[in-house]
């Protein structure tokens, strides 16, 4: 049986909808618990008060950070949630917007093959004003862009923090110097040849060349738990951050975690014509 808290804390008892499973599968993980937080807490420790402060969601999906911040308590004091799939942004209009006045979810239209297919450009700048988030979460989302469009969006997610704020992101990283066919403008390795977006791996000399050119500074970093998987990194701009971290060696265990093979649509996923 599927076992999941229904409410928004313990001293609201309105009801905070589950995303259905399909949309849980497109996003990588079914497990209920990730999508909860009964007791409350502060979902995003590594940002201290900026968790209560305004938060942009770059790549929300159907909603798993927007759910459990809707628990938080208390809550953010703004929150945009921005994705690409048409039909889980609409998901989350309907089921999560009314929750909270304050919480907005954005459809970006902009080019993916299995997501939106249908959309001609492949980079889109963010409809929000520059500097005004406290705080960007982009969880598993560079790890599906390409090497031309993770350059564009480290740049507009640099452009809307503002000073003081702080920006958490996972990453799949390699060394290039091991590849010694690639050129100096490959710094990406892509698994999938149908589908490149479906995971993304790129050069730890190159994201940090990436960096600096965003004016940004790693100041967290917690190498992955499984070796080659999900770097989290918190950034800071360079005008207000604190003492830069180092990037580790990855000497985490070897293990199998490969991202989920989906469905014949995906794009079709809770839009009207599914
Ligand atoms: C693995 S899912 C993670 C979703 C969510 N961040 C979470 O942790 O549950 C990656 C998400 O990034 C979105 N995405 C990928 N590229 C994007 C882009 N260029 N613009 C907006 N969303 C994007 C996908 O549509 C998908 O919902």
């Amino acid at each position: 049986m599927e076992m999941i808290s229904q409410f928004k804390s313990a001293s609201d008892n309105s009801i905070i909808p589950i995303p259905p499973v399909e949309m849980r599968q497109l996003v990588g993980t079914t497990d209920l618990a990730v999508f909860d937080n009964p007791t409350g807490d502060n979902v995003l420790p590594l940002l201290g008060e900026r968790s209560y402060g305004e938060i942009f969601d770059f790549g929300c999906g159907c909603g798993r950070l927007a759910r459990k911040l809707l628990q938080q308590n208390p809550r953010p004091k703004r929150y945009v949630g921005l994705d690409l799939h048409a039909g889980m942004i609409k998901w989350c209009r309907e089921n999560l917007e009314p929750c909270d006045p304050n919480f907005y979810f954005i459809h970006s239209n902009v080019y993916n093959k299995g997501f939106n297919p249908q959309a001609e450009v492949t980079c889109k700048e963010f409809p929000v004003e520059s500097k005004s988030f406290d705080a960007i979460v982009a969880h598993s989302v560079f790890t599906h862009l390409l090497e031309s469009t993770a350059m564009f969006y480290l740049q507009e997610c640099a452009r809307i923090l503002k000073p003081g704020g702080a920006f958490l992101t996972t990453w799949f990283l390699f060394d290039k110097a091991d590849f010694p066919m690639m050129q100096t403008f490959q710094n990406a390795l892509y698994i999938n040849e149908e589908d490149p977006t479906n995971a993304v791996i790129f050069d730890r000399a190159w994201l940090k060349m990436a960096l600096a050119e965003a004016g940004l500074v790693m100041t967290h970093v917690s190498p992955p738990v499984v070796r080659g998987f999900h770097w989290e990194l918190r950034l800071e701009p360079v005008e207000s951050a604190g003492n830069e971290a180092e990037l580790v060696e990855d000497l985490a265990p070897r293990g199998h975690v490969p991202p989920p093979v989906l469905t014949v649509h995906p794009y079709s996923i809770g839009s009207e014509d599914s």
